[in-house]
Parts: structure tokens; sequence; C-alpha cells
């Protein structure tokens, strides 16, 4: 079979999914199988395929259509034009955490602080920011220990591994340290709506990054009464939250001695990051 039928094939059998980019997700996953580019492959529509080569893309096309995220299937994620290796046990990196990591670089540009990063994932954080602050150190934390492997070896590829130390531990037995800056993508849905939660997220991504508890704020609290004692006075927290979570973190922080320095918006408006600073 060629290209140009194989695409058209899984394409459809996506559509029948239910899947919205399934012309894309189809190119994507033929791409893979045939380790091309999508440009190589659009170029070459009329070759054929192998026996093979179509058995296999037809087992990537059955996972997509059972709604498995395209970077669970390949592996990988990029965040910060960067490839980051992901699985089952770390949350996708997504597009807002670009964001925080957008501003927190442009606040700490040439300076170089201590950084703790609670919840690490995959690490993204962490090592993009460490990519871009060439003389700042960090720690990152996951109660996830297949979590911190794939931490482990994103700091590998990007060859930051002598800037950073990972732990699997909860950021609560975090002691006898003072840091300049911590960051957070903490887990902030409210437990009641995980159910409504797109199928691709429900079911692969891992429970312990999205559920929040009953008002979605359970981990932020104990993230910003954890900061308290392990953040430098003027020291920065950086925090992502939800979609109208502003007010109520915001008042949470104030109530800490924290003072809002920055907020960052996305694209619709929400404010998705506070950044905020311990005071005296
Ligand atoms: C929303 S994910 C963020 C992952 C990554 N930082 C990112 O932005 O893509 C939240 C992470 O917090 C971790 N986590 C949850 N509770 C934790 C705790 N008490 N201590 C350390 N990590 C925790 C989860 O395992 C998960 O990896």
């Amino acid at each position: 079979m060629e290209i140009n039928k194989l695409l058209n094939t899984g394409s459809n059998h996506l559509k029948n999914s239910n899947i919205f980019t399934h012309k894309l997700d189809s190119e994507i996953l033929l791409s893979k199988i045939l380790n091309q580019t999508r440009e190589e492959l659009l170029i070459n529509l009329d070759k054929k395929v192998s026996l093979k080569n179509i058995k296999q893309f037809n087992k990537l096309i059955k996972r997509r259509s059972n709604r498995e995220p395209i970077a669970y299937i390949l592996r990988k994620k990029e965040f910060w034009s960067k490839n980051f290796v992901v699985n089952k046990n770390t949350l996708i990196p997504r597009p807002e955490t670009e964001l925080m990591v957008e501003k927190i670089v442009n606040i700490f540009q040439n300076k170089k602080p201590f950084i703790l990063d609670i919840g690490t994932g995959s690490g993204c954080i962490i090592i993009s920011i460490l990519s871009e602050l060439k003389e700042a150190l960090g720690i990152g934390v996951d109660i996830s220990n297949n979590g911190i492997k794939i931490a482990i070896k994103n700091s590998k590829k990007h060859q930051l591994l002598n800037k950073i130390r990972f732990y699997r531990k909860s950021f609560t037995q975090i002691f006898n340290y003072k840091f300049d800056l911590i960051v957070s993508n903490p887990p902030y849905i409210v437990s009641k709506d995980m159910r409504n939660l797109e199928d691709d997220i429900k079911k692969f991504e891992p429970k312990l990054a999205l559920d929040g508890g009953n008002d979605g704020l359970d981990v932020i609290k104990k993230v910003i009464y954890k900061s308290k004692t392990i953040l430098k006075v003027k020291g920065m927290l950086a925090l992502e939250i939800g979609n109208e979570q502003f007010k109520k973190v915001s008042k949470i922080l104030r109530e800490n001695k924290f003072r809002t320095r920055y907020i960052v918006k996305d694209y619709r408006e929400n404010v998705r990051c506070i950044l905020s600073t311990l005071e005296n």
C-alpha cells in the first residue's frame, strides 16, 4: 500500500473514533514508523510501505483511537523548544507552563538562583530554566518514583545533570535548605471535576499529577506553607494555578506573608501563574 492510501486509512479510522486531529495524527504516527519527517512523508505520497510497517502503523492508530495521547505513543513532547521524554508516569508538559518559564527566565536573567521545582514530573520546568540561567542550580522533587527516573533521563539528555539533583520525595520532607526561587506546577484540579476531563487526560495521565483534592487547592496550600520555611526572605514562589483559582490563591498567599509581584495570563486572559515574594 502507498503512503497516501495508508495515511487516509489511518485518518479515517481516527475520524470514526472522533479524534479531531485525525489527519495530523495519522501523519505523525506514520512519520514515526517510517522514521521520516512529516515533510518527507508528504513529498513521497506514492511510495510503497512494507507489510511490516503497515502492521506497526495500524497498532499505533489503534492506540490513538483509544485516545492515548500522541505524546505517550511517541514517548516525547516538545517543551521550550526541546524534546522531553515522557511516559504514563509523567504529566505531558503543557504550553501554559512555558509562559511561567518565560517569566522566570526574564526575571532571573544574569542571576544565579538556587531553585526548587516541586512536583517536577518530566523535569521540564527546572531543565528549561537551567538551560537558560547558566549559573543557576536546582533541585527537583516528586513523589513518583518512575517520574523521577524520567526527569533524570531528561536532565542527562539536555546535559544538565551536573546542575540539578532529583529526589523521590514529597516536598513536605524537605528541610535545612533555603532557596532563592521555588517553582511549582502542582496538581490543582478539583476532585469531583476529574471525571469531566477529556478521555485523553482522564484515561492516560497520572491522577497524582492532576487531582488537587476537594477544592483543587490541597497541594497548592501545602506548597505555600512549606515555601515559607524553605525560601529565603525576599525569595520568590512561582505557582502555576488553574482557571478561576487566582482570587483564592492570592488570598492564601497574602495570609502567609507573600506579596504578589507578577501574574501571567494565558491566551484566554486567565491568570495561570502567580509570582510572589516572601516578605519579612
Ligand atoms: C501537574 S504535575 C506537573 C509536572 C511537571 N512539573 C510539569 O509541569 O509538566 C504535578 C506533579 O506533582 C507531583 N506531586 C504530587 N504531590 C506531590 C508531593 N507531595 N511532593 C512532590 N511531588 C508531588 C506529581 O507526581 C506530578 O508529577
